[in-house]
């Protein structure tokens, strides 16, 4: 049986939130963001183990309280210049300290995604668990889609057949996501599939909701929070 583990990425500057303090310990709804996938994650007794990847320099995780996550969570503070570099460090960290197995399953999260509900993630479980490849939570596009010229003009509308917009948690195995980390460098890819998916793999998509919203820019917090106190 694969063990299940969780990693999130909590190393970036949130540059588009304009704030000196990183993102994800901005406060929301009493907490800084990050306690709350924390706590959806380290509360899901199917995990056994939950990696928290920091900054090499970061000073701010310190200033909390983490107590009620300590028989799960472990930091490591070896996050990279990119998300894959960091994921891919945190892998790395993990290994070195926990037994964690080629195959076992490591969900990965954004720190920057606070409002994850536990039936989204155990249905991601569910879904996944006898998968070859693994996969996401994602969304259908809703909205209609245009494609710009240089000069803000609709250049055409695009059809939005088949397209999602990709989540996190994303979930795969160990040895897989690892070797897809490596062998992309990470360069481009800002999520974990987009690595598997360079190795020629076709990740599973899991009909998630638009509540599960990453917080990038200033106003998506006031929505987070809200989406927060009605769960
Ligand atoms: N992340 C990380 N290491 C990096 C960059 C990002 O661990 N070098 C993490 C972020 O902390 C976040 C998640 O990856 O939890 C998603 O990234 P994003 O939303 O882009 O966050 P930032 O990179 O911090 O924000 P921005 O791109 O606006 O600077
Ligand atoms: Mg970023």
């Amino acid at each position: 049986m694969a063990n299940f583990f969780a990693l999130i990425p909590a190393a970036g500057a949130g540059s588009r939130m304009r704030d000196e303090l990183p993102k994800q310990y901005l406060p929301l709804a009493g907490k800084p963001m990050i306690y709350h996938a924390l706590r959806t994650i380290c509360s899901s007794l199917r995990i056994v183990r939950v990696f928290v990847v920091l900054a090499p320099g970061d000073d701010e995780w310190l200033r909390h309280d983490w107590s009620e996550f300590s028989g799960k969570l472990v930091v490591l503070q070896c996050g990279g210049a990119t998300r894959a570099q960091s994921v891919l460090n945190g892998l790395q960290g993990a290994r070195d300290i926990s037994a964690i197995g080629d195959g076992d399953w490591i969900l990965v999260h954004d720190a920057a995604r606070p409002c994850l509900g536990e039936t989204q993630l155990d249905k991601l479980m569910d879904e996944l668990a006898g998968d070859e490849v693994g996969g996401l939570l994602a969304v259908p596009v809703a909205d209609t889609l245009k494609r710009s010229d240089t000069s803000s003009r609709v250049a055409c509308t695009e059809s939005r057949e088949n397209l999602w917009q990709a989540q996190t948690p994303q979930m795969f195995r160990y040895r897989l996501l690892v070797e897809a980390l490596s062998m992309t460098g990470g360069a481009t890819m800002t999520d974990d599939a987009g690595a598997v998916e360079a190795l020629g793999l076709q990740p599973k998509l899991v009909l998630s909701d638009a509540r599960n919203l990453k917080v990038t820019y200033p106003q998506d917090l006031a929505l987070a929070e809200l989406i927060l106190r009605n769960s």
